[in-house]
């Protein structure tokens, strides 16, 4: 199975930000230049004014942590992949440790962007690279389920997600950004967060 978290809220600050107070007094407590830090909404709120779904690495953190702990990743049946709003893809393997400390998350997420591998030597555990979502979906070649709370409402008894694509939203609000040919399946009208979804996919493997 692979999982893909698309539209992820996932990316260092871009450069129309860098100059914002908030932004450049995080950057000068990290001491990092502004645009090597990742955007976060609960440190940058004021920057972020009007596009309130950006900066939500956190989302990505639980979902990662749930995933790769998951017995389809240990048993190495599952393939993690992480897709952002910039159309940036990173590819997980199953034997990586994701920090279970954020802050120590946000220092391997802001080292993944700028060297584009971690470690920056030697085999890495993730790579990121540029790519839509829909060409990561036409790579892996398997049929996409897309969840999406209007999407056809299905039990998790009836979702089947052996041998497929499974996309989940890495994003606190409204639509995905990115268009993907998939079946979109709802598990019913209840809003769930991304790292619910997730835990409830990787369950209907072992049912
Ligand atoms: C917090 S939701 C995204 C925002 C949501 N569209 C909203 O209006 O708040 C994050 C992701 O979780 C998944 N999700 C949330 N509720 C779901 C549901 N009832 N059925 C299936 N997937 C759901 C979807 O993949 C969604 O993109």
């Amino acid at each position: 199975v692979n999982l893909i978290i698309a539209d992820s809220e996932l990316e260092l600050v871009p450069p129309e930000m860098a100059k914002h107070p908030q932004v450049k007094e995080s950057a000068k407590i990290r001491g990092k230049p502004a645009t090597e830090i990742l955007l976060d909404s609960t440190n940058h709120f004021k920057a972020i004014f009007g596009e309130q779904r950006r900066g939500r690495p956190d989302i990505v953190h639980v979902c990662l942590l749930l995933a790769l702990d998951s017995l389809a990743n240990q048993q190495g049946k599952l393939k993690v992949f992480v897709h952002t709003r910039n159309d940036v893809i990173i590819e997980i393997h199953s034997s990586t440790r994701i920090p279970r400390n954020y802050n120590r998350f946000v220092g391997l997420m802001e080292q993944l962007l700028l060297v584009g591998k971690v470690p920056p030597e030697g085999t890495p555990l993730m790579t990121a690279r540029k790519g839509t979502l829909q060409k990561l979906v036409d790579e892996l070649g398997k049929k996409a389920v897309i969840f999406d709370e209007n999407g056809k409402t299905k039990r998790i008894g009836e979702l089947h997600l052996g041998d497929k694509t499974v996309i989940i939203g890495g994003f606190p609000s409204g639509d995905y950004l990115s268009k993907a040919d998939g079946q979109k399946v709802s598990l019913g009208s209840e809003q769930l967060c991304a790292w619910s979804a997730v835990a409830y996919a990787l369950s209907s493997l072992e049912l």
